[in-house]
């Protein structure tokens, strides 16, 4: 057990890492955090900050020396330099592997029994023009490396639109177009001893491949199909050994939950837990990578609703005050370009009066 008063390492400077910070320090933890950025917002609320490349394996051992254990908020970290320091890191960088992977990922949840988006592994235009005519279309290509907030995917519309592509020349992975009722996320936290706990999975609502909104209780099917995607996650949880909070994105279709990503790490579909569950996902996974009980995941209000606050429009997000159901949370970013993700607002909502 790694006792309160220790130090924890984080992987990453963004606004997952800031969270985990946060939690870490209503639990006595220290926190170093170590990013390439030289002055990440992760550093506002950090005991020390370093700042080095994620290939400079001599900072990562000094950075690791110093922790009793390195976590991360970021899937992207290079996973070969993290091997000298693999055994202080939670999750282990096997994870990482197959998450950095959209190929490998689903390949592994197939042999677990999961169901990804049909899909065809595309290395070349040739072999898109296959995957178009396997899959047909609408389909969306999908760099295998590197994407987040759909960034690195392209819509394809028709054979036409697929001719005319710019081919990234990166490895790629075509997917078939799900058609599903709603989108929803498995989000779990796991002890090394296995020990697992699940938080309620919300209903997501993405706006141009950005969650825009999660809101709780979700729809109807999400409970009818969370019993089999909880199964899925806790079988890659197991197989992975994995320690820490691990998030799985399934669409609800016709056909029961299609897997559609993992993240190993705190997710943005789980920031509503922060004021919605009785324990975030923050906190529970600060609590499993340093092996202390894990805390309960229930819901605390009848209706929880958790919006983000995306580019131009934080500049009124203060507005959401006046609303004394709403949380407002800002990420310390200083530049709100379209599309940056500034902070969030999550509401607890009561039918009548409120709370007792
Ligand atoms: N195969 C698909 N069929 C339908 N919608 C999809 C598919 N893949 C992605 N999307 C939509 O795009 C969003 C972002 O894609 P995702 O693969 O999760 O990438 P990211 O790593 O950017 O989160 C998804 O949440 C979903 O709304
Ligand atoms: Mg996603």
């Amino acid at each position: 057990m790694i006792l309160p008063g220790s130090t924890i390492g984080i992987l990453g400077g963004g606004q997952l890492g800031r969270m985990l910070a946060m939690s870490a320090a209503y639990l006595g933890y220290r926190v170093h955090a170590f990013a390439p950025d030289a002055d990440p917002i992760i550093a506002q609320v950090c005991n020390r900050y370093i700042s080095a490349d994620w290939y400079d394996v001599t900072a990562l051992k000094a950075f690791a020396d110093a922790c009793d254990v390195v976590t991360l908020e970021f899937e992207n970290v290079p996973a070969a330099p993290l091997q000298p320091i693999a055994d202080k890191l939670a999750p282990h960088p096997r994870a990482l592997a197959i998450a950095q992977d959209r190929l490998a990922e689903k390949r592994f949840v197939e042999e677990l029994g999961g169901t990804p988006a049909p899909y065809h592994a595309v290395e070349s235009r040739d072999a898109l023009l296959e995957g178009i005519d396997r899959l047909g279309t609408p389909a969306i290509l999908k760099t295998r490396r590197d994407g987040y907030d759909g960034k690195g995917q392209w819509r394809i519309g028709s054979r036409e639109e697929a001719e005319a592509l710019d081919f990234p020349g990166t490895p790629c992975v075509l997917e078939g177009f799900v058609t599903f009722e709603c989108e929803f996320s498995v989000i779990l936290a796991r002890r090394a001893d296995g020990a697992i706990a699940f938080w309620e999975s919300a209903e997501n609502d993405h706006a141009d491949g950005i969650l825009a909104r999660s809101t709780l209780p979700g729809a109807a099917i999400i409970g009818e199909q969370v019993g089999e995607a909880r199964r899925l996650a806790q079988a890659i949880a197991d197989k992975l050994g994995y320690v820490g909070v691990l998030t799985c994105e399934f669409f609800a279709g016709k056909h029961g939950p299609i897997f559609n990503e993992m993240a190993p790490r705190v997710h943005n579909s789980g920031h509503w837990t922060i004021e919605g569950a009785a324990t975030s996902q923050f906190e529970n996974h600060i609590r499993a990578i340093c092996g202390l009980p894990l805390g309960d995941t229930r819901r605390v209000a009848p209706r929880v609703v958790m919006e983000n606050v995306i580019g131009p429009a934080s500049a009124t997000a203060y507005e959401a005050l006046h609303d004394p159901a709403a949380h407002l949370h800002f990420y310390g970013k200083t530049d709100a370009p379209e599309g940056r993700k500034m902070g969030h607002i999550t509401r607890l909502e009561w039918p009548e009066e409120g709370p007792a």
